[in-house]
């Protein structure tokens, strides 16, 4: 099996479930065009994480890391009137690009792009007395995932769910020994997550067009 492969896949996949849609695939390309790095999910973890707000009933979501807003408007598109979406964006840059792509999905009263350190902005969010969120999507740098994980069960409620992208990073994730500070703080945020009593958790490996990874997920119990 090979990437060649998985994207080949991915891509019938997406043009078999996934229809075109202008603004999701504008926002891709003014992502790009920007010089913002490719590591926004697929279109088909996109959908995804869609189908999970979804089914959740989410009212509030919460997202750490938006670069363009992709994965923002995947989400955003789930709630139902009245939802909110806050996404956190350290780079300005990265902040700029998504609050546009979220205009342009039509989702700028819906989705607020806070920029700042997820550190410094999350410790605000529960100053201001935002949440509990029903949904948090966390995908910032991986060093800080663990303290994420735990600002996000501070920030959720009974019946939560907490969705962590990007947990196995080629299968780097079982080098314990690893020199590699992303794939040590996505090991602290496993190891974190498996003693955390109120939650049930687990984690899959995925692969496609975004190579070999995985995705975690804790129900606040
Ligand atoms: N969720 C996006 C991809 C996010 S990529 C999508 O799928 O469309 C990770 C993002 O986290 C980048 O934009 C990066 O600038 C941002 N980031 C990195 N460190 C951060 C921090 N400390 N606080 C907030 N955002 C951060
Ligand atoms: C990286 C970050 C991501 O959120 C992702 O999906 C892929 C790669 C990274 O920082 O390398
Ligand atoms: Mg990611």
């Amino acid at each position: 099996m090979s990437q060649q492969q998985w994207t080949a896949v991915d891509q019938y996949l997406t043009d078999t479930l996934v229809p075109a849609d202008a603004a999701l695939d504008a926002a891709l390309h003014a992502t790009a065009d920007a010089g913002l790095p490719a590591i926004s999910v697929s279109p088909n973890q996109g959908r995804l994480l869609h189908i999970l707000a979804l089914s959740h009933g989410a009212r509030n979501i919460l997202e750490i890391g938006t670069l363009g807003g992709y994965s923002a408007i995947w989400l955003a598109r789930a709630l139902p009137p009245g939802g909110r979406l806050i996404t956190l964006e350290a780079d300005p840059h990265h902040a700029e690009v998504a609050r546009a792509n979220l205009e342009r999905a039509g989702l700028a009263e819906v989705a607020d792009v806070r920029l700042g350190k997820a550190l410094d902005t999350l410790p605000q969010l529960a100053a201001e007395g935002h949440g509990p969120f029903d949904l948090v999507f966390i995908d910032a740098d991986k060093v800080n995932t663990a303290a994420y994980f735990e600002w996000a069960l501070k920030l959720t409620r009974r019946g939560s769910l907490i969705i962590t992208d990007n947990v196995v990073r080629d299968g780097a994730v079982l080098d314990a020994a690893s020199h590699d500070a992303s794939v040590q703080g996505v090991r602290r945020f496993l190891e974190a997550m498996a003693a955390e009593p109120r939650v049930v958790a687990t984690a899959i490996q995925t692969v496609g067009s975004k190579g070999y990874d995985g995705l975690a997920f804790a129900f606040v119990s």
